[in-house]
């Protein structure tokens, strides 16, 4: 059903490059250049967004086995991922039953119990606490009633979404609205994580805006990687998730093919992004690899940071390793330089109030669909939250 999908994607993508046309939206859309950097804006979309629908906090990549774990920040809420020894996935706040302390540093690693470095509370994979040190002197109390703090969490195709809202009544899988289902194409449970790295960039809406964007491409990247690409895209729709896919002519060939003869590699190429902060790039020779973006609010309303992490369908021998380190690193280059370099002068620009809006033309379907899911979300009331992805995911798969 999905691969289905996937070659209908194809298949659409194909008519419009072969009539050299694009799909367009009926009308430009114009975003005011306030909701870049206004902090009321920023802070409704910080309690309406980011801890209110799910993130994409982690791949199974990088917690493959029993006793791994990930402690991350995650838009300012300390949040720690780990397996148990059943395989199952679990999120918590990274903080202490006692006195709320961090217990892991940021990072990864394997480990059959967590321990906070400031009483050395214990608590076990699941978040049970199972030891207090000094008990005696501290008091006898009913341990299981200061376990770690669950946030609702799920694993599916290979990748790991956490609700930093640990009250949420909305399903992770209603959220995903099908686009999951496609995902698994890529068969990421399986794949080899690389090495991830960070790069600082502005408001996250100008960067993000930038991921759905084709249409820069020969231009800010005329110097790197950007004559080497179309810059027109379609884009492809599962509630506020898309799909954006340029004109790939390497699908001609199987134009009239049964869906099982085309090949998977052609058929997730591209980019591919999950509401509301995640990009994957994804590339191909040597094997399959792709860049995971993720994006997170900073401090301020005009600053966010980008963890990039790079995940590899096979792992890699000496000489792949060795290119595939260098292609981060230009990547890295490609966007800390060129695009997240521009944005931040964009960004004093838009502060300077010299225009009232910015403006998305009707090349620029992604950055229209993800505007109007922000406004969305920001208008939704708790109780039609999931009514809403409901609504929208009964109209998955639609093109602008
Ligand atoms: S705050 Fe964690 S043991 Fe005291
Ligand atoms: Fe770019």
């Amino acid at each position: 059903m999905s691969k289905e999908q996937l070659v209908t994607i194809a298949k659409s993508n194909l008519e419009h490059a072969e009539a050299g046309t694009i799909q367009q939206t009926d009308n430009f859309h114009k975003v005011p250049a306030s909701h870049y950097f206004d902090p009321d804006r920023w802070g409704q979309e910080m309690d309406k967004i980011f801890k209110r629908v799910p993130l994409l906090l982690a791949t199974t990549a990088e917690l493959p086995n029993p006793g791994d774990y990930k402690a991350l920040d995650a838009a300012g809420t300390p949040v720690l991922i780990s397996r148990s020894s059943d395989g199952t996935i679990q999120a918590f706040f990274n903080m202490c039953s006692h006195r709320g302390a961090q217990i892991m540093p940021v990072g990864r690693g394997n480990t059959h119990r967590f321990t906070c470095p400031y009483h050395a509370w214990t608590y076990s994979l699941e978040g049970d606490l199972t030891a207090i040190y000094a008990n005696k002197d501290f008091g006898d109390l009913d341990k299981s009633c200061y376990n770690l703090t669950p946030l609702p969490c799920l694993e599916r195709a290979g990748l790991i979404w956490v609700t930093l809202n640990r009250d949420s009544s909305l399903p992770i899988e209603t959220f995903l609205s099908g686009y999951d289902a496609l995902l698994a194409q890529f068969g990421f449970e399986n794949w080899h994580y690389f090495a991830s790295q960070a790069v600082e960039g502005p408001n996250w809406k100008i960067a993000y805006d930038g991921y759905m964007d084709l249409y820069h491409l020969p231009i800010l990247h005329k110097d790197t990687f950007g004559p080497d690409y179309p810059n027109r895209a379609n884009y492809y729709n599962w509630g506020p998730h898309q799909r954006v896919a340029g004109p790939d002519p390497r699908l001609a060939e199987f134009k009239n093919r049964p869906v099982e003869d085309w090949p998977d590699d052609a058929l997730t190429a591209g980019v591919w992004t999950i509401f509301p902060h995640i990009s994957i790039a994804s590339f191909d020779g040597g094997g399959r690899s792709i860049m995971l973006s993720q994006l997170f609010p900073g401090e301020t309303p005009g600053s966010s940071i980008t963890i990039q992490h790079y995940l590899m369908e096979n792992e890699p021998d000496e000489a792949r390793a060795a290119e595939a380190k260098t292609q981060f690193e230009f990547l890295k280059y490609v966007v800390e330089q060129e695009d997240y370099a521009t944005g931040l002068k964009q960004q004093r620009a838009l502060e300077s109030g010299g225009k009232d809006f910015v403006l998305f033309g009707k090349n620029e379907g992604g950055g229209h669909h993800f505007h109007h899911w922000v406004d969305l979300l920001l208008n939704a009331k708790d109780e039609d939250l999931k009514a809403l992805f409901e609504t929208h995911q009964k109209t998955f798969f639609t093109a602008h």
